[in-house]
């Protein structure tokens, strides 16, 4: 990568147009998930050969169940199917593998899969992939609460002891530093419950072309307009 660019530690993104991508194409909108899934493995590959450490990615919402029966089962078909494809993908790169989200709500096979995928992983430090699935930000916040909350009325925790860094113990990304840059594709600019704790001081970027049509270049440019940022934290 160039040499002047701020290469951000962890970039997240929400990766969203899929349906508009198939539909400007007259294709169903289940073809664009097919390409999003694509379209991810280069974005993957990307992040890692720019020296980006986290990539965290939104695949799946806790509102996205009230999609259309079919479209939910479509997805949780490919779902599967990513899951079971990545095994020998993530092993070669060396990649640490982490759903971000309840697993409860899937299928055992999917379940499965998923905590296959963690404990194959789990040695890996070169780069992380967290998938965002069955995720929502004020969930995990309500989680993270009860399982304080548990703590304290147990007489494990003090309550006086309470502060970021035991909040952050109880949340999906645990361990990790919070995103440096969010990317939505699209052009919409809201980021519908992702990584709501972690967003506190990430930049934003909203570009217009839809995730299906995401890769390399795409991730070179959201690093050009990061490295244009000035992160001032607060200070001047
Ligand atoms: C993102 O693409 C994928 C998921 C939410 C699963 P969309 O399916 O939201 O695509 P649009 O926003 O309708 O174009
Ligand atoms: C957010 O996209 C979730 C994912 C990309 C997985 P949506 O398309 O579901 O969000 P809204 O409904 O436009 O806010
Ligand atoms: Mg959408």
């Amino acid at each position: 990568m160039v040499d002047y660019l701020k290469i951000p530690q962890h970039i997240a993104i929400i990766m969203d147009g899929n349906g508009r991508w198939a539909k400007s194409k007259g294709l169903p909108r289940t073809v664009g998930h097919t390409n999003g899934a694509k379209a991810l493995q280069r974005v993957v590959e990307a992040c890692k050969k720019f020296g980006v450490k986290i990539l965290t990615v939104y695949a799946f919402s806790t509102e996205n169940w009230s999609r259309p029966k079919e479209e939910v089962d479509f997805l949780m078909d490919l779902f599967a199917k990513y899951l079971k494809n990545q095994s020998k993908k993530l092993a070669e790169n060396k990649i640490r593998f982490r759903v971000l989200g309840d697993k409860s709500r899937f299928s055992k096979d999917i379940q499965e899969s998923m905590i296959k995928l963690e404990n194959e992983t789990k040695d890996f430090d070169e780069f992380y992939l967290n998938v965002a699935m069955n995720y929502g930000g004020r969930s995990e916040i309500l989680k993270a609460t009860k399982e304080i909350a548990s703590e304290v009325s147990s007489g494990k925790l003090d309550i006086n002891s309470i502060d970021e860094k035991v909040f952050e113990n109880h949340i999906y990304t645990f361990g990790q530093p919070s995103p440096d840059l969010i990317i939505r594709t699209s052009g919409e600019q809201r980021l519908s419950g992702f990584l709501l704790w972690q967003c506190s001081y990430s930049e934003l970027y909203f570009p217009k072309i839809h995730f299906p049509d995401f890769d390399e270049e795409q991730i070179k440019l959201a690093i050009e307009e990061y490295s244009k940022r000035d992160r001032r934290y607060g200070k001047v």
